[in-house]
């Protein structure tokens, strides 16, 4: 089943294992969640980011996620961002966690999170604007351009949300960051000739043919000849990247 722009059924295959809630990450949304008790997630995939304290519902729309959901997490109810099946102002606080960019109607999506929660809704995101931070352009600036045609503006999500939407600011990637996105590779640019590890990341999938592997044998070369670390050795010993994650936070007008 297509859910947004991507069949996990055929995708999704061990996103629960490449993609994982990076703590540091995890921080910047709990201190949003203030002292929420019941919290929302949409677009829940495998459960990361969730947090574990307060009770939490979960909505995804995509089966071979549910399936995929960690063993502690609660079950997640099938239903779209679009129509969440919740009276207003039903939760506490609602989040969304790297999802909207696959939403059919991004901004009938947003306004059904702020009208179920009472409190803050957080969007955690990757600013388009912000995908060329790194060297990976540099060897396949076609995924930098069709994530970047992929994802909806920050000040859109900032004002789709009404209320009084902010931008937290970047969100540091830390070196070991553990959620497998591309930009959590920066210094780890081995990792990319993984396929498990771009299986679990949608934007390759919408590759012209050939690029995928091009990428592949010229990255491998460049590493085996030392090409890679002459140019950008520096990148692996940076203890954090300031690159394109984003965490949007609006609270009630
Ligand atoms: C990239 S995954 C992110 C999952 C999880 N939030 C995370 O941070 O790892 C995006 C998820 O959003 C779900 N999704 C996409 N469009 C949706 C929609 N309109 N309503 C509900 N879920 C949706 C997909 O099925 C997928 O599981």
């Amino acid at each position: 089943m297509i859910v947004g722009d991507v069949d996990y059924g055929v995708h999704g295959e061990g996103y629960a294992t490449q993609r994982r809630t990076g703590p540091r990450i995890a921080r910047y949304i709990t201190e949003a969640l203030g002292g929420a008790k019941t919290v929302l997630n949409v677009g829940a995939g495998a459960g990361s980011y969730e947090p574990a304290d307060p009770c939490v519902v979960t909505v995804e729309r995509s089966a071979a996620m549910r399936r995929q959901r960690h063993a502690a997490a609660v079950p997640a109810i099938d239903a779209s961002a679009e129509h969440l099946p919740f009276g207003d102002a039903s939760f506490d606080a609602a989040m969304a966690t790297v999802t909207v960019h696959q939403w059919s109607d991004i901004d009938q999506g947003l306004r059904e999170l702020r009208r179920v929660a009472r409190g803050p809704v957080i969007v955690l995101t990757f600013d388009g604007d912000a995908l060329d931070r790194f060297w990976l352009r540099d060897y396949v600036s076609e995924l930098t351009s069709v994530e970047r045609a992929r994802l909806p503006a920050i000040d859109r999500i900032v004002s789709g949300l009404g209320g009084s939407g902010r931008i937290t600011g970047v969100i540091p990637i830390p070196i070991d960051c553990v959620d497998g996105f591309a930009d959590a590779f920066y210094a780890r640019p081995e990792a990319f000739l993984d396929e498990a590890m771009r299986r679990s990341q949608s934007a390759w999938t919408f590759l012209p043919a050939g690029i995928e592997q091009r990428f592949v044998e010229t990255l491998a070369d460049d590493l085996r000849s030392g090409t890679w670390d002459r140019e950008y050795g520096e990148w692996r010993t940076r203890p954090s990247f300031e690159g394109a994650l984003r965490l949007i936070v609006s609270r009630p007008a």
